[in-house]
């Protein structure tokens, strides 16, 4: 049985919430934990002249037809904005058009190209929209902007003048399945702000400069929208709610934000979990703040918390264990994930633990970082059980970090 569940919520301006509840992706994008599930919004509005729906649900798309057909037939819709053809928004696209040929589809030029690709659509009715274009659509005032790789290179915002509101696509979604649709203000909690962060650093974090050239483009627009409406996740309302959200990913893509230190170990046999409560006892002595990451024969943490709490942690370090003489497989693939996502001005201490064969583990992790562009603050390799030492040489490494910090 499907755990897909949908909702309609009517919203101020006359728009109504098409939320589907997917309860059942445990790996969103085939790689990042979510057991916070995820939901996926379209938008419906009306004119005179029928109905508008903005982006049209995920791939599955029976629970969306569902909750469409609870409060419209798909011969009542005039257009179909598609903000963003990634699957989990463009679902239904296919079935609506069989149901009905009228409906005219507005997107990005690529985006017809995607539509054919993914589902053999070629749109009797099409309007490729132009960065900045306006446009009665169904009777809407409406304009678009690109803001190519957020998240995908035809990505589209749409700006209802009419109702002062601006559907945003990925940009401001989360993860988590909010139970208020609307939330008055950026007075997040920190739950919910904490599903905005990791979704961001998950899901766009590989895109930052492309980020702020999308915060200069909204900015210059000198757009100030009443409401704001992703497709993942709570719509938001308020005054200067979209210079909030402008500020926060602003934020975000510099990484500015500066928060708790991370350690992210893997361990086989519980040499490197040893190395990190000798690392835990020397942060608390040294009054450093810490998130841990373990990844063990026990059981492992998700990367996409652990990649989203490195987004704002000054100091990392990482203790892996050997691996066929390497490091081990999970941390390089950590290490990949810290090279695609983070912002590069992170100070990495690196621990390599071993039984025989030397420092292999840490020696290599040193050459991907350097080569990455991360400061690497230096490397100690423990030979299976830490010794007094090592424990001397990771104090000296830290002192360093806080001392370049101070100058
Ligand atoms: Fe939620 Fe990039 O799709």
């Amino acid at each position: 049985m499907s755990r897909v569940e949908w909702t309609v919520s009517r919203l101020p301006k006359d728009i109504t919430m098409i939320r589907i509840y997917d309860k059942e992706t445990q790996y969103f994008e085939a790689l990042w934990e979510i057991p916070e599930g995820i939901e996926y919004n379209s938008y419906l509005m009306f004119t005179e002249e029928g109905g508008i729906l903005i982006d049209t649900g995920p791939k599955d798309s029976s629970a969306f037809m569902e909750a469409l057909r609870s409060i419209a037939s798909p011969s009542d819709i005039k257009a179909i904005v598609v903000n963003h053809m990634e699957p989990d928004h463009s679902g239904a696209l296919r079935e609506l058009l069989d149901s009905n040929k009228e409906i005219k589809v507005v997107s990005h030029p690529l985006s017809f190209k995607l539509m054919e690709s993914f589902y053999s659509i070629s749109p009797r009715f099409k309007l490729e929209v132009k960065d900045g274009a306006e446009m009665q659509l169904a009777g809407e005032s409406v304009k678009f902007f690109q803001l190519p790789w957020l998240h995908w290179p035809e990505t589209i915002v749409t700006y209802s003048k009419s109702r002062s509101a601006l559907f945003t696509g990925d940009i401001f979604g989360a993860y988590s399945l909010p139970k208020d649709p609307l939330i008055g203000s950026m007075q997040l909690d920190p739950d919910y702000l904490w599903s905005m962060k990791k979704y961001f650093v998950n899901v766009i974090g590989a895109y930052r400069s492309n980020v702020l050239n999308a915060v200069k483009k909204l900015r210059d627009s000198n757009l100030s929208p009443e409401i704001v409406l992703p497709a993942h996740g709570s719509a938001f309302s308020g005054n200067r709610i979209l210079e909030e959200l402008l500020s926060l990913y602003e934020s975000w893509a510099t990484c500015s934000e500066r928060g708790k230190n991370v350690i992210a170990f893997t361990s086989m046999y519980g040499f490197s979990e040893e190395v990190s409560r000798e690392l835990i006892h020397i942060f608390e002595e040294m009054g450093l703040e810490y998130r841990i990451f373990s990844f063990t024969s026990k059981g492992r943490e998700a990367f996409s918390d652990t990649i989203a709490a490195m987004q704002d942690a000054p100091l990392i370090v990482l203790i892996s264990s050997t691996y066929e003489n390497s490091t081990h497989p999970l941390m390089n693939y950590l290490v990949s994930l810290m090279e695609k996502k983070l912002c590069k001005d992170k100070n990495i201490l690196v621990i390599g633990t071993y039984g025989w064969g030397g420092g292999v583990a840490a020696s290599s992790l040193v050459e991907t970082l350097t080569k990455a562009g991360f400061r690497v603050l230096g490397s100690i390799s423990v030979r299976s059980t830490i010794t007094s030492n090592d424990k001397l040489l990771i104090r000296e490494a830290l002192e360093k970090q806080l001392h370049q910090k101070a100058a």
